[in-house]
């Protein structure tokens, strides 16, 4: 049956588009305080691998000075973290460029940043890092503004994808790279049934465990769930403009890297 035009998916359930964010807010309020420890309980430590994939796309420039330019001259090299959270990915970017790198993390989740800003600071990146409050589907940000833009494990999250993938193309300057971390599908016979498992009974145990939340990681096996192919995703990033689209599998296709340039 198909969806009636004003609802979407949270997890397994049909709710109204204006319904689905707050509902995911409560998720991630209920989870930030605990949410880095439950990503490495949950994908034993996998995740920062899949998160390494994706920062070696970025490929940050390390220097950016050019001959007979002083570094002051030079642009920095800019990346925007839709649904950054407690800031991972910036970070990652961050560490892996030069001394030119900045980035700025949007999330719509203050409790979520408020961890992100003291990880920063903990870190000594809290001049390199900027952490704003924001709704991936209208972004408080210029056109043209950014040279990469990434969202890892935070578009199925938003209730209106098309418009986010809209507003990420708005802000990448031209030549800029878009790139998309998230959950996909198993595709391989034996290791289908062991993820489908594991998901639904180890992770929610695992979140009423050490969040206290069962619900909030049964949401999150069952959006991944819901969440489009690779191909048809492939399809939503071109229809909002992306070019030379192209996705990679990773882990059995636990999680897919799905790539796209503004041209
Ligand atoms: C699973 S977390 C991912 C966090 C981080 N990117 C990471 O990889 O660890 C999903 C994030 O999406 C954020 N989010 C959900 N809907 C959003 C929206 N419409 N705009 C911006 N962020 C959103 C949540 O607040 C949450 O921090």
């Amino acid at each position: 049956m198909p969806l009636p035009r004003d609802h979407t998916h949270f997890g397994f359930q049909e709710v109204p588009f204006e319904r689905k964010q707050g509902m995911v807010d409560d998720v991630f309020h209920s989870v930030a305080p605990r949410y880095d420890l439950m990503n490495d309980l949950m994908s034993g430590g996998l995740h920062r691998g899949w998160k390494d994939a994706l920062v070696t796309a970025i490929n940050a420039p390390r220097e950016r000075r050019t001959a007979g330019h002083a570094e002051a001259n030079v642009r920095p090299f800019t990346l925007l973290d839709l649904a950054g959270g407690t800031g991972d990915i910036a970070f990652r970017v961050v560490e892996a460029g030069g001394s030119g790198t900045r980035a700025t993390v949007v999330d719509i989740n203050a409790d979520m940043l408020a961890v992100g800003r003291a990880r920063a600071a903990g870190r000594g990146l809290g001049d390199a890092i900027t952490f704003v409050e924001g709704n991936a589907e209208a972004l408080p940000l210029p056109d043209r503004s950014y040279d990469a833009v990434t969202i890892a494990f935070g578009i199925r999250n938003v209730p209106r994808i098309a418009e986010a993938l809209g507003e990420a193309h708005r802000v990448l300057r031209i030549g800029g790279r878009f790139l998309c971390l998230e959950f996909s599908t198993v595709d391989v016979p034996g290791l289908a049934a062991l993820y489908d498992f594991y998901s639904f009974n180890v992770i929610p145990a695992l979140g009423r465990a050490v969040t206290e939340d069962a619900e909030a990681y049964r949401y999150l096996v069952e959006s991944i769930r819901r969440f489009p192919r690779p191909g048809a995703f492939a399809e939503m990033m071109r229809a909002a403009g992306f070019a030379r689209v192209s996705f990679q599998r990773m882990s059995g296709g636990i999680v897919a890297l799905h790539s796209g340039w503004r041209l």
